[in-house]
């Protein structure tokens, strides 16, 4: 998989995408991420990405013009599955969005930043807005890596033991029980006896009641939904 983020701080996104599952998926060819200086596709001496807005309100824009050529270069190299733009407009990212993601061959991903970019933009370039919540970030580079983050981690083989994937949060809509390591008792407080017991089925059992038992007091929402469902 291939995803190149079109950004103005390309410095922004080097460390969040070059350590642990990220780096391991990059290192071993799984993923291809590759970051696009926006200011590389600027024509003037001062590599301007931005301008006033129309109608006079303050804040600048991002231009139409670097963007185009930019993701207009991408795309004439391979094509593209999505592309994206980050803002907290778009549809809030979940897992079942990054599972559909991870099955994508390559995706671009432009980061927003100063008010917005020029809308003409999202209506004739971008297929896919995407928000990491219902909160405002100082630019999309944070939520470019978040996207590109729990996306990597589910291309096949990014991660040594598969089953992790598949018991993370949220694959099932559940939340994931509690997980302990050693020592079995830290100054009194005690890993539940269940998990010593050595008794697979039973575990399995405890474990889904947790889950369930979670969700159910942490996020209602989800467990109305996965009830819904059933
Ligand atoms: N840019 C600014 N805020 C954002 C958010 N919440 N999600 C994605 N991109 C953003």
């Amino acid at each position: 998989m291939r995803i190149d983020i079109i950004t103005v701080l390309p410095e922004l996104l080097e460390s969040p995408l070059n350590h642990s599952i990220v780096k391991r998926a990059r290192d071993k060819g799984l993923a291809d991420i590759n970051i696009v200086n926006l200011r590389d596709f600027t024509t003037d001496k001062r590599r301007t990405v931005d301008d006033y807005q129309y109608g006079g309100d303050a804040g600048m824009v991002m231009m139409i013009e670097p963007i185009d050529k930019a993701i207009t270069y991408l795309k004439s190299q391979r094509d593209y599955d999505e592309v994206i733009y980050t803002s907290p407009d778009g549809e809030v990212l979940n897992q079942k969005t990054a599972n559909t993601l991870s099955t994508y061959q390559n995706l671009i991903i432009l980061c927003g930043h100063y008010k917005g970019i020029d809308h003409r933009v999202r209506e004739h370039l971008i297929t896919r807005e995407i928000s990491i919540g219902d909160y405002v970030l100082t630019g999309g580079e944070l939520a470019a890596a978040v996207i590109t983050d729990c996306v990597v981690r589910l291309i096949p083989g990014a991660m040594s033991d598969n089953e992790s994937a598949l018991s993370d949060s949220f694959q099932d809509n559940l939340l994931a029980p509690p997980i302990y390591t050693r020592p079995a008792d830290y100054k009194g407080w005690k890993v539940p006896e269940i998990l010593l017991s050595g008794n697979e089925a039973a575990i399995d059992q405890w474990q889904m009641e947790q889950s369930m038992e979670r969700t159910k007091r942490l996020r209602p929402e989800l467990y109305q939904c996965i009830m819904h469902n059933a």
